[in-house]
């Protein structure tokens, strides 16, 4: 279904995230007949840059980044009559005349903005935006991470971006709700009797979340280096995938009813005690670089895992541990919610058909899908024994050959910026709530100058991090 024709701007129009994400994706809603034809994208950076240089730039990034679409050449040509380029300057006055004049005052016609550029730019460009008459009541901008280093930071770009737009105007990204299978937990949990009632402390052992990546912060190592694991992964990521799952069910699937609910599960987290964080930074294998070389720190103290160990002070989930995951340079790429339920009470069929726990896992990338974990009598004659098995759904199967082009979470969150739904975007209480929470954590290992435990490339993380689980009795499952 075709969205309203807009006029979309997008500041750091040349840099790494345009051309890697979001006109690649702009570019797959325009092949699935989603972009209207009278819809106009500009690019706007510093540099001089004429349009036809501009559309070369694009051309270049689709056919990197633009997967099978990208083949259909006539396609390219149409997708890229849509583009426009603007040199500005947002510290001063260059450019936003020209950008004035490209941008159309029609009745229905959605105006955005795409700040995808660094925090420190956003609250210039909004007062830009303001004081050049580039934006009314009904304008959105977006922002990407990080948003903020630390509580303090994000309040102050919350506040900055007050004082040019109401909260219903800003569409902050986490592209995680983006993905497919994110928004899937949603309609799991809220979708079906089946798991809902289950869903607590009283029938839940315990949850892992791991976000594994087998990349390096090589490229990256200058911001990473003072971002780490816990501010560029746990803060947003693994934070958001958390509140989906211990979130009470909204009273309808609407940006502020879901929001609100997300908020309460942030503000009922823990403290988490020093002795149930493990830190980790990676080692070279021999052919590839070490965080160290790769963040061109030879002493550097930041994470590239983090392993946590977390409780959600609530009725629903007392004394239920979360326990979470995640790091560069590790042996595979895979992202998993596994909700582990507690054992069955009591073992009708003697001890030797052992005792069986039910898992839902819910695999966020790759090979999107689900498995739930039954347990069933082994087929054939050898007696009454017992053995897990996996119902199993995955969406590549479900979905047909499309199921790759469904997946990319910023096709789906740029479309829902056009759209003006903020059901998937961060509100801004939620961000700073998540910093409160994350703050006092970092401050404590910097004031206690931890390192973190060294890791080999291509291993499952540092072994304190199996130690942190197999203490309770329990074991991370998926990537060693
Ligand atoms: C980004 C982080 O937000 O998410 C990166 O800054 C990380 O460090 C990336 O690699 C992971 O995203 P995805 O979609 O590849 O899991």
């Amino acid at each position: 279904i075709p969205v309203d024709p807009f006029d979309l701007v997008i500041f750091g129009g040349t840099g790494d995230l345009a051309r890697r994400k979001i006109l690649p994706a702009l570019f797959r809603r325009f092949c699935a007949g989603q972009m209207p034809d009278d819809s106009r994208i500009i690019g706007a950076a510093r540099s001089e840059m004429s349009e036809s240089e501009y559309r070369d730039l694009v051309r270049d990034a689709l056919a990197e980044f633009g997967k099978k679409h990208a083949e259909d050449k006539h396609a390219v040509e149409a997708f890229l009559k849509h583009l426009h380029y603007v040199a500005v300057d947002a510290m001063g006055d260059g450019g936003w005349k020209e950008m004035k004049a490209l941008l159309r005052d029609e009745e229905g016609l959605v105006r955005a903005f795409y700040f995808s550029v660094g925090p420190s730019l956003f609250g210039p460009l909004a007062e830009q935006l303001r004081e050049n008459g580039l934006a009314d009541r009904e304008t959105r901008i977006v922002v990407e991470k990080p948003f903020g280093h630390d509580l303090e930071s994000a309040r102050s770009l919350n506040e900055e971006l007050a004082q040019h737009f109401y909260e219903d105007q800003i569409y902050r990204i986490d592209h995680y709700l983006g993905k497919e299978t994110v928004q899937n937990l949603m309609a799991v949990r809220f979708g079906n009797m089946l798991f809902e009632p289950l869903w607590n402390a009283q029938y839940v052992d315990h949850i892992q979340i791991t976000v594994a990546e087998t990349v390096g912060v090589g490229g990256r190592g200058s911001y990473y280096d003072h971002s780490g694991a816990m501010r560029d992964m746990v803060q947003n990521h693994l934070m958001q995938l958390l509140c989906l799952i211990a979130m009470e069910p909204p009273a309808q699937f609407e940006a502020d009813a879901v929001r609100d609910e997300k908020l309460k599960v942030i503000r009922a987290l823990d403290p988490v005690d020093p002795d149930q964080i493990v830190r980790g930074q990676y080692t070279s294998d021999g052919s590839m670089p070490s965080y160290r070389e790769d963040a061109e720190n030879p002493t550097s103290k930041t994470e590239s895992f983090i392993a946590l160990k977390c409780y959600i002070s609530n009725w629903r989930w007392a004394n239920t541990p979360f326990y979470l995951r995640t790091g560069k340079r590790l042996s595979a790429r895979a992202s998993e919610i596994a909700v582990v339920f507690k054992e069955t009470p009591h073992s009708i069929f003697g001890i030797d058909s052992g005792r069986h726990r039910n898992v839902l896992s819910i695999r966020l990338q790759p090979d999107e899908g689900m498995t739930l974990g039954v347990t069933i009598k082994e087929p054939g004659p050898g007696g009454m024994r017992l053995v897990d098995v996996p119902l199993d759904m995955s969406f590549a199967d479900a979905l047909g050959p499309d199921a790759e082009e469904v997946t990319d979470a910023y096709e789906r969150l740029i479309m829902d910026v056009i759209r003006g739904n903020q059901t998937l975007f961060m509100r801004g209480d939620e961000v700073e709530a998540a910093w409160a929470w994350t703050d006092p954590l970092i401050e404590g290992w910097e004031r206690r100058g931890d390192s973190p435990k060294p890791y080999d490339a291509g291993s499952g993380g540092p072994d304190d991090a199996a130690f942190l689980i197999n203490r309770d009795g329990r074991r991370w499952r998926g990537i060693k």
